[in-house]
């Protein structure tokens, strides 16, 4: 009865098997990019809160870099049209000339964009990440008097989210979707994340997988992590399960014992969720996403509809775009004037609280006490 259905899905299976086989051979062969003497910085407001937060990021960011855009070595350029109407109104996750726009910068300061539920429609975030080859997510989360100071490399182009609008349905009956690790996709974020921890003297990485359940994805996934680790005799190198890691962050015996945290792309998102959470809420935490050619930073929060529904868009907090910013500074070899806004972040903490209610800080003045800390 349902033959037809599994005819056609046995044919969609086959094409995107046939495009994954292509991703995994353009990664086999990519070369690296050639150095330029002058970066774009990419502004994306975004949707809700986002054009918000991301005009106080903007402004730290200018006052930070007038020397540099001056020169002429760096350039902030506004990227508009990545909204929801514009998006839907096209309907593509990312627009063709917004996505052209982007691509003619090196780096994205990116303000959170709203998924639509149900449909096709890709995640903008999803999009991006694919199409500027994203592939590593980065995510701190710190809370100094407690010892904790997790850094999360995330796999941010595979696994469940490659073909996560491309699932199968034979309606009534099932629903399918896929799962993809390719070995490139592995060895890469593997690298970055061992890396990370050998110039910054960390000396204990984690692998966090489900290998147990997941057995040739995850399985995978963990060989390879562990043969990448044969290059780094001096780091430790453990492994968890996802289920036991999420304890274990809340675990006070352990959690400050962690410090590189290696894994697929969907552990890594929902444990950077509970990560930022320790650390103070998702408004506080800061990710980068990069590549070997592109890198973007963002919040690690969503565009916040209930908070504009409210009418409380001003009293949104700008910290954890502002982190971004942070990281976006490291990223182009600018470490002081990064260390500069973080600290003038942690200022404003105190000189502008923002609370999420009246009472507390709005938005701008929160960026006034960052400039004025600066
Ligand atoms: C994140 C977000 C995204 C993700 C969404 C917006 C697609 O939750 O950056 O963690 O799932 O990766
Ligand atoms: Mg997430």
């Amino acid at each position: 009865m349902y033959q037809e259905a599994i005819e056609q899905a046995v044919a969609h299976y086959r094409e995107l098997l046939l495009s994954q086989v292509d991703r995994a051979e353009k990664m086999n062969n990519a070369q690296a990019p050639e150095k330029k003497d002058k970066t774009v910085i990419g502004i994306v407001g975004g949707d809700g809160i986002g054009p918000i937060i991301v005009a106080q990021a903007q402004r730290a960011l200018e006052a930070l870099l007038q020397d540099e855009i001056k020169a002429g070595k760096i350039e902030l350029r506004s990227i508009e049209g990545l909204t929801l109407e514009n998006r839907m109104a096209v309907g593509k996750a990312v627009p063709d000339d917004v996505l052209a726009a982007i691509k003619e910068c090196d780096v994205l300061l990116k303000g959170p964009t709203t998924t639509p539920s149900g449909g096709t429609m890709e995640s903008a975030n999803v999009t991006l990440r694919r199409e500027l080859d994203l592939y590593a997510n980065i995510r701190p989360a710190c809370v100094p008097e407690e010892g904790i100071d997790w850094m999360f490399f995330r796999e941010n182009t595979e696994g469940e989210y490659t073909l996560g609008s491309k699932g199968i349905e034979l309606p009534g009956l099932l629903t399918m979707d896929f799962k993809v690790t390719t070995v490139a996709g592995t060895r890469r974020i593997a690298r970055a994340a061992f890396e990370f921890a050998k110039k910054n003297g960390k000396t204990h990485l984690s692998v966090v997988t489900k290998s147990n359940i997941m057995k040739k994805t995850d399985g995978m996934f963990s060989a390879i992590c562990h043969e990448v680790a044969q290059d780094y005799p001096d780091i430790q190198v453990d492994e968890y399960f996802i289920d036991i890691m999420s304890a274990n962050l809340l675990k006070p015996s352990l959690r400050s014992t962690f410090q590189v945290i290696l894994l697929p792309n969907l552990y890594g998102d929902i444990i950077t969720d509970e990560a930022a959470q320790i650390q103070g809420g998702v408004g506080t935490a800061g990710s980068a996403n990069t590549g070997d050619r592109y890198a973007m930073f963002e919040a690690i929060h969503g565009s916040a509809p209930r908070v504009i529904a409210r009418g409380m868009g001003d009293y949104a907090n700008p910290e954890s775009i502002m982190r971004a910013a942070v990281m976006l500074l490291q990223h182009i070899g600018m470490p002081d004037k990064a260390a500069r806004l973080a600290a003038a972040i942690d200022q404003a903490n105190v000189n502008a609280p923002i609370t999420g209610t009246r009472e507390g800080c709005t938005c701008a003045q929160f960026g006034d006490a960052v400039i004025a800390a600066l």
